[in-house]
């Protein structure tokens, strides 16, 4: 296994108190949603889009809707990641640096737009899980990036999704799936909590 992933997930912890005035640069936040995005999504749709919540302002707005979680405004950033649904409607346009790179052809293309569709178009909950699953793959591969750069994370369920998507007049097809705080944790912090015994989770079939 390369060492420095197995060092990023044994060391990744769920930061709950960040140093605060730290903040972090465009050129960082672009970089750690360059890396998530590198997440996979079915049929590479990319149905996710992240907000990087940095100003005083927006901070304490998310903060109020995550029920005054503090670490919301002492994090560097926290992202809003968002799920997309009907993302089928999108994916000739996100199918096209593929293309252009050579990876699929055109009549490859039209055959995944066309099986997306069958299976998305009127299905509500498909759509939903899939703007869950992508972003929280997306979530996963942006905390992991944090680790990589030197920085804590935590991801947080914690938040009225309603009020975030009215703070941040998010689309009607854009869902709130997670937020993750990202900044530079202080010492004090719990270390990352013992897993269930592997043989409570794992099958082998
Ligand atoms: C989907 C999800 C929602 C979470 N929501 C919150 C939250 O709202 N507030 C919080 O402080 N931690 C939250 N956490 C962090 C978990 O408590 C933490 O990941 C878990 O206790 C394991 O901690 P560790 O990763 O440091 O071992 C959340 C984690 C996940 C994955």
């Amino acid at each position: 296994m390369n060492t420095s992933i197995q060092n990023a997930i044994e060391t990744r912890t769920s930061v709950n108190n960040f140093q605060p005035d730290r903040p972090l640069d465009d050129g960082a936040i672009a970089k750690l949603v360059n890396l998530a995005a590198k997440a996979p999504s079915a049929y590479n749709l990319q149905n996710w889009r992240f907000i990087a919540v940095r100003s005083e302002n927006a901070k304490a707005r998310l903060k109020s809707a995550a029920f005054g979680q503090q670490k919301v405004v002492d994090a560097s950033v926290t992202f809003i990641i968002c799920g997309t649904l009907a993302a089928h409607g999108h994916l000739r346009t996100a199918l096209q640096p593929s293309i252009e790179a050579n990876i699929m052809n055109q009549r490859v293309v039209d055959a995944w737009v066309a099986q997306a569709t069958a299976s998305h178009e009127d299905n509500s909950v498909l759509q939903r899980d899939e703007a869950v699953r992508s972003a929280s793959l997306a979530a996963m591969t942006l905390m992991l990036a944090a680790q990589g750069m030197g920085l804590g994370s935590c991801a947080m369920g914690g938040f009225d999704a309603e009020r975030v998507a009215q703070e941040f007049e998010l689309s009607v097809t854009e869902l709130p799936v997670v937020i993750v705080a990202v900044g530079h944790p202080e010492i004090s912090n719990w270390p990352q909590k013992p897993r269930k015994p592997l043989p409570e989770v794992l099958a082998i079939v």
